[in-house]
């Protein structure tokens, strides 16, 4: 299996992208699975801090493993968003194939100076480095037109810090949206022509497809999706709790699951391109 750097960079010449969505329990784990596995596509089975703190980083990362291999998926087990280096450090010492150092909410320097330090220490292992510049609003932030990603400043960003992908921000935000944003696609471009690295979708939930083909298009490599998942299996949790009064967990479950499957596959089927991945 190729390494994730090594499929990034397939999927920039190719211009095409990788679905990474996050995981939070063996039940929304199983369902991304069984997704990628019925279509035979790659996918990036990726984890916030909150998560690990749920599940165990030696759990966490065990489940994707193992989730992966019995499914039959190409996969990569990457960590989302940490912003310190502390969980970068445990994350790569534990085997992760990718982390992503989000010091984007620092000014410049800090933001150079954390992501140069992570891409130290990932070269211990190899494992592929992503860093974010420009402000995609986190759940709970108002979105901020002003802290779209400046074309100029990444390509200094990336050479300053030699990052194997890049977080941009051209107008979406995490979680759902009032209305479907309008994404920067002139600032991709120019963003695109400036820097090498496969450039990054944060925000993905609420993006629709005519908008995720034309950032891919233009230099997306991988675009993230955790907000639709989640949504997706408490609803169905909520649905099937309400319809039984039924204590098996086994029974109450996959109705939930098979929900984050059919959300997941629609997802993946955005992404394919002639040819396959
Ligand atoms: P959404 O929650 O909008 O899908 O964003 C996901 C994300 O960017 C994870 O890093
Ligand atoms: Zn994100
Ligand atoms: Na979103």
């Amino acid at each position: 299996m190729p390494s994730l750097k090594e499929k990034l960079l397939e999927m920039r010449d190719r211009r095409s992208a990788l679905l990474a969505t996050n995981f939070y329990n063996a039940e929304t784990l199983r369902g991304v699975l069984e997704a990628a596995s019925d279509l035979g596509q790659p996918i990036i089975l990726q984890m916030t801090r909150s998560s690990i703190d749920y599940l165990g980083l030696p759990v966490a990362l065990a489940m994707g493993r193992a989730g992966l291999r019995h499914h039959g998926v190409e996969g990569w087990i990457h960590l989302d968003h940490a912003l310190g280096l502390d969980l970068v450090a445990d994350c790569i010492d534990a085997g992760f194939d990718s982390v992503m150092i989000d010091a984007s909410e620092q000014d410049l320097d800090r933001n150079i100076e954390a992501t140069r330090r992570a891409v130290a220490l990932a070269r211990a292992t190899g494992a592929n480095v992503e860093a974010e510049l420009g402000f995609v609003a986190k759940l709970g932030q108002e979105a901020d037109p002003a802290g779209l990603t400046d074309p100029v400043q990444a390509a200094r960003f990336v050479e300053a810090t030699g990052v194997d992908a890049l977080a941009v921000s051209i107008g979406t935000a995490h979680g759902f949206y009032k209305a479907e944003p309008r994404l920067d696609l002139e600032r991709l471009e120019a963003i695109r022509r400036l820097t090498s690295v496969p450039l990054v979708l944060h925000g993905g939930s609420g993006v629709g497809e005519a908008s995720i083909r034309a950032v891919v298009a233009r230099g997306i490599c991988k675009v993230n999706v955790a907000t639709e998942t989640k949504d997706a299996f408490v609803r169905g949790i909520k649905r099937e709790l309400l319809a039984s009064s039924g204590i098996d967990i086994r029974a109450i479950f996959p109705p939930a699951i098979r929900d984050v499957k059919e959300l997941i596959a629609q997802k993946l089927r955005m992404l394919m391109t002639e040819g396959g991945h």
